[in-house]
């Protein structure tokens, strides 16, 4: 195993204390100059979850807005800079029964809510994409209280997916690149919703599912991919490390040899 660099010293200081001691010996492995800058999830399999203990739907969501919580937490604590995940999609908001769709929606909130004091705690500044103009107005309150209130924020940058698909972005993108001048690819990229985060490093999808479902596909581009059968709920600070780690093994090559 690969002794910690020097810069991974734990200080009380440093965002890495608080890990249990497996998951230290994780992160001792990772070299800070390789870890990824952008991690995005596709958060799948809070059905399967439930299903599995004859729970019903709802509670796979609720538990999965548990995984949310210590997936931040751990991203904050190993200075994971931006963090993005798919937690709904426009084909979830057109698709599923309106009942379901509204306990996202209520879970969304209460997930703000509650969450607030451990985001200002873990310095993380939320941010969000997709059409979230037409999410109910009492969520759209929330979710600007919430990035109003961690604006300030200079570590974990968590953007929520909301009401979201890629086509769409992508199409909105190009009208407006359209609209300015020429269609190239920069000039697509400056009007995505993702214009002010940086390139897409790792993109992880849990439950088994091998496909991206209309998630980051422009920003997918040079990511590399890791797909997990962890079910969404089951998926934790270790299974987000052990992610990492394998990131950093991998070599990237950016189309060249
Ligand atoms: C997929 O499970 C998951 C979603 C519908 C989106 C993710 C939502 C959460 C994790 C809930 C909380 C989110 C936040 C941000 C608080 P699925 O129902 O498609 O699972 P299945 O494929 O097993 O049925």
């Amino acid at each position: 195993m690969r002794q910690p660099t020097p810069s991974r010293v734990f200080t009380p200081s440093h965002g890495a204390h608080g890990l249990s001691p497996a998951e230290r010996a994780v992160y001792d492995t990772l070299d800070p100059a390789r870890i990824p800058q952008h991690v995005a999830i596709i958060m799948d399999g809070n059905g399967r979850w439930a299903g599995k203990r004859a729970l019903k739907r709802f509670l796979g969501h609720q538990q999965g807005a548990e995984s949310v919580r210590f997936v931040v937490e751990a991203a904050a604590r190993i200075d994971l800079q931006w963090l993005t995940l798919y937690a709904f999609s426009l084909e979830n908001n057109l698709r599923r029964p309106k009942s379901e769709v509204s306990f996202l929606m209520k879970l969304l909130k209460s997930y703000l809510v509650s969450n607030i004091d451990s985001m200002q705690k873990n310095n993380i500044r939320m941010e969000y994409i997709g059409r979230t103009h037409e999410l109910p107005t009492e969520v759209q309150d929330t979710m600007a209280w919430a990035q109003e209130q961690t604006a300030r924020n200079t570590g974990t940058t968590l953007t929520l997916a909301l009401n979201y698909g890629s086509r769409d972005e992508i199409a909105r993108a190009a009208r407006a690149a359209a609209a300015k001048g020429e269609i190239t690819p920069e000039s697509i990229s400056a009007e995505l919703d993702t214009a002010d985060l940086p390139p897409l490093d790792l993109l992880i999808r849990t439950s088994g599912e091998v496909r991206l479902s209309n998630f980051l596909m422009w920003q997918a581009a040079y990511a590399e991919m890791l797909f997990t059968d962890v079910l969404w709920p089951d998926f934790g600070r270790a299974q987000l490390e052990e992610a990492i780690a394998e990131f950093v093994r991998r070599e990237r090559r950016f189309g060249g040899r």
